[in-house]
């Protein structure tokens, strides 16, 4: 898909921020920036910024941030032509109808029908389980103790016990075969075309938005598979969904619940955890993990309690972890998994086991203990072995000792001891532990340097476009290679042609980097850093001066450790040496 530069923004320019988002957000204005609750994660204080004259949102608590198609692409889930073209309706410009390449207007084109097949099919169920003379799926549903309410809200249905009546229903609405079977809603072979799933109680499976995207389907009783679903198709990603994230999402806990199944997901929303979602029959994976971080930033997992639950949680807390969360793992015992513990002990018992959900480390080093003998001495030792070791594994050294401290309070271990063997284990487990406590200073000192400079440099990128009038007095200093960081640089090249033009336009800047999410979050994070709003004429003079001098020495010395030669070096010097009393008068 190719659309022009200009077109890009004339699009862009005729959205106005604030109206756009302020269809979705509640904005309050403070200042010059308007703040509201942000839409892409859960929060109790607004941290969602709009700034009409950077015509930029930025969340300060998820950093989600861009421009107004940006917010586009990320609250509807839409692509981006998908994006264009919404903005482009509501401001009445007519996009070119040549722009998008054949394949990919195929591509898009495939991919809504499927949608709207779909839904078609969501709907065609829904209607047989109430058209059905016996009620065999909505008896089986009532029989579970599912709601009406509920099931209208879950989108319940029924598939038939014929073996092609969505096919022949799908047909006659006018969907060609090579259509349907791209649905995986139906098998159309040499001898005849079968509905996928029959006898069935039927789970629609959404995505964020609402929009159906496959099917679960259940045996009404015994019967293998229990539950039949959709195979993975152009809309269904089994890993980059959950099931009834799209209600979770947008409930007022601060956290989601993460359970195994459909029948769990929704007994808990009935129970009033709105907050809860499944992953859809598979182990968690990081597409979800990335997923579930834009709504929140602490996952409870309800799996089940048997051997299978215990071994998915032990699997999903890394992934979960990896992406910045915390986790927690809720005990379900004695009941099998969340649907059959409510039943037994209904949504009080079960907001009490949230409370004590135990943090993911713990419940892993639980896991542990049950794999020893206590009563035998050697067996046991194994098991404080195996904790140190696991001890060792945190970086951070208060971090560390808090867990040694909650580990040996909870299984009565003598701290003295166990802080004895973690020091031996690191030593033991040899290069690791024992080169690790020298490694890591020197590394750590190294990435602090590093967040450091990114900081000025962000810093600086913020400040220029807030006061382009500043860059008068840095042009002849700095040059958008003095940005160390590639990203940083190709920004900074653009905001340099913008200040040489005399017109700051950081929602413009977005606009190229706008095929690749975390590109621009991360522009908008340039644009986006907090300057400090209580400061003198002077204070700002000397922070100004002093953020400029930080990114140019940076610099420098980058240069320096490559110059090519003694000249090289030398010009380096003496330009370092000219720094020396550098200071920047906004006057
Ligand atoms: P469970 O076997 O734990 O089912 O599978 P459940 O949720 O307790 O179901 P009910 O209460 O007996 O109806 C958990 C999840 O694993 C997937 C489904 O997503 C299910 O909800 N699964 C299970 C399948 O995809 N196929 C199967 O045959 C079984
Ligand atoms: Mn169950």
């Amino acid at each position: 898909m190719y659309y022009s530069e200009e077109l890009v923004e004339e699009v862009r320019t005729r959205n106005d921020i604030v109206d756009v988002v302020g269809q979705y957000v509640r904005l309050t204005k403070r200042g010059s920036t308007y703040f509201g609750l942000c839409p892409f994660h859960n929060e109790k204080t607004p941290s969602f910024s709009v700034t009409p004259a950077k015509q930029m949102y930025y969340c300060f608590g998820c950093h989600a941030g861009g421009n107004v198609i940006t917010f586009i692409m990320e609250y509807e889930n839409y692509t981006f032509p998908e994006a264009l073209k919404y903005l482009a309706d509501r401001a009445g410009i007519a996009l070119p109808q040549r722009e998008a390449t054949e394949e990919e207007r195929r591509e898009a084109d495939l991919r809504s029908r499927l949608l709207a097949i779909n839904k078609e099919a969501g709907r065609y169920f829904y209607y047989q389980m109430r058209q059905d003379r016996e009620q065999k799926a909505y008896r089986y549903l009532t029989e579970r103790g599912l709601s009406d309410d509920t099931i209208r809200r879950f989108g319940l249905g029924f598939s038939t016990p014929y073996e092609n009546d969505l096919y022949l229903y799908l047909k006659k609405k006018g969907y060609g075969d090579s259509l349907l079977k791209e649905t995986g809603l139906v098998k159309i072979g040499e001898r005849g075309s079968y509905d996928k799933f029959w006898n069935r109680v039927m789970f629609p499976i959404m995505d964020v938005n609402s929009r159906i995207i496959g099917f679960g389907g259940r045996v009404m009783g015994e019967g293998e598979p229990k539950y039949l679903n959709s195979p993975e198709t152009k809309v269904f990603d089994k890993g980059r969904n959950l099931y009834g994230l799209n209600i979770a999402r947008t409930a007022k806990e601060p956290y989601i619940l993460i359970c195994e199944g459909y029948m769990d997901t929704i007994s808990l929303h009935q129970a009033g955890f709105a907050n809860a979602a499944a992953c859809l029959g598979t182990a968690m994976t990081s597409g979800q993990a990335n997923l579930l971080k834009r709504y929140t930033s602490e996952i409870i997992l309800t799996y089940d309690s048997d051997g299978a639950g215990v071994k998915a949680a032990l699997r999903a807390i890394p992934i979960l972890k990896e992406v910045g969360m915390t986790v927690k793992v809720l005990n379900l015992k004695p009941y099998k998994d969340p649907d059959e513990f409510i039943k037994a002990l209904g949504a009080d018992a079960f907001r009490q086991r949230i409370a004590e959900a135990a943090g993911s480390f713990l419940f892993e080093i639980g896991q542990l203990y049950g794999q020893y003998d206590m009563k035998d001495p050697e067996s046991k030792t194994k098991f404080h072995r195996a904790v140190a070791a696991k001890l060792c594994g945190f970086s951070s050294e208060l971090e560390r000792s808090n867990y040694l401290e909650a580990v040996c309070e909870a299984y009565r271990i003598p701290f003295a001891s166990m802080r004895q063997l973690v020091g031996e284990e690191a030593l033991r487990t040899g290069i690791s532990a024992a080169q690790r406590p020298a490694l890591r200073p020197a590394r750590e000192k190294k990435r602090e340097k590093e967040d450091g400079i990114h900081t000025s440099q962000k810093l600086l990128l913020t400040w220029l476009i807030e006061a382009p009038q500043l860059y008068p007095k840095i042009a002849g200093l700095l040059s958008p290679e003095d940005f160390t960081e590639e990203l940083y640089r190709r920004v900074a090249k653009l905001v340099w042609e913008q200040l040489q033009n005399g017109l700051v336009n950081p929602a413009a800047i977005v606009n190229h980097f706008i095929n690749d999410a975390e590109e621009y979050k991360e522009v908008a994070s340039l644009f986006n850093t907090k300057l400090r709003g209580d400061m003198t004429k002077e204070e700002k003079e000397k922070a100004f001066s002093e953020t400029v001098l930080r990114v140019k020495r940076y610099s420098l010395d980058a240069a320096g450790r490559q110059a090519a030669d003694v000249a090289a070096l030398q010009e380096i010097l003496k330009q370092q040496a000219a720094l020396k009393d550098l200071h920047i008068s906004f006057n």
